[in-house]
């Protein structure tokens, strides 16, 4: 794609859990995005690329440290369930849309209800009929 070497612009680092981290790994893929530092959330993995940490303890504490600390943004990259336990230390949503209707499927976030407000913030609307809408967080859900 022409960006080998390119220096990360926006994330340095992306968290995924091992639902997301499975897919590429069903086809010989252990570290999906070699230009960040990857963290996948699992109690069952064992660590099979030493570029790719496997992470046991808590998301919320372990996230909590990660912004502390020197860097660029964390790209928390998904599934469902680790974005819902994520959903109160996420500072930017980016949303890409496409005109598609599929019926079913995963959820962005796999958490109790509870409502959390986030403001517009940017949009763009592609002529595929994609769209890029961003929102930042205006407001933390109540515990
Ligand atoms: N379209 C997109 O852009 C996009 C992006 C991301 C994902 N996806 C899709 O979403 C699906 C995966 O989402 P998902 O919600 O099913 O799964 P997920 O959130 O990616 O992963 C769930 C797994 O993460 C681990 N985990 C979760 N919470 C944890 C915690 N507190 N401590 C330690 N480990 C924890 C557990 O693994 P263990 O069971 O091993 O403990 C759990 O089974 C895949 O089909 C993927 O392709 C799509």
């Amino acid at each position: 794609m022409g960006i080998e070497g390119a220096a990360n612009q926006r994330f340095d680092t992306v968290l995924m859990g091992r639902g997301t981290y499975e897919p590429g790994l069903a086809v010989g893929v252990t570290s999906p995005y070699p230009h960040l530092t990857p963290y996948v959330f699992s109690r069952t993995l064992s660590r099979l690329d030493p570029a790719v940490e496997i992470v046991s303890t808590d998301p919320v504490a372990f996230v909590r440290d990660l912004k502390r600390r020197d860097g660029a943004g964390i790209w928390l990259c998904g599934g469902a369930h680790l974005a819902g336990q994520l959903l109160e230390e996420i500072d930017e949503l980016i949303i890409k849309r496409y005109p598609v209707v599929i019926g079913s499927g995963i959820p962005l976030f796999r958490a109790p209800f509870l409502p959390a407000s986030f403001t517009l913030t940017d949009s763009r609307v592609f002529n595929t009929g994609a769209t890029l809408t961003t929102y930042s967080t205006s407001s933390t859900p109540q515990k």
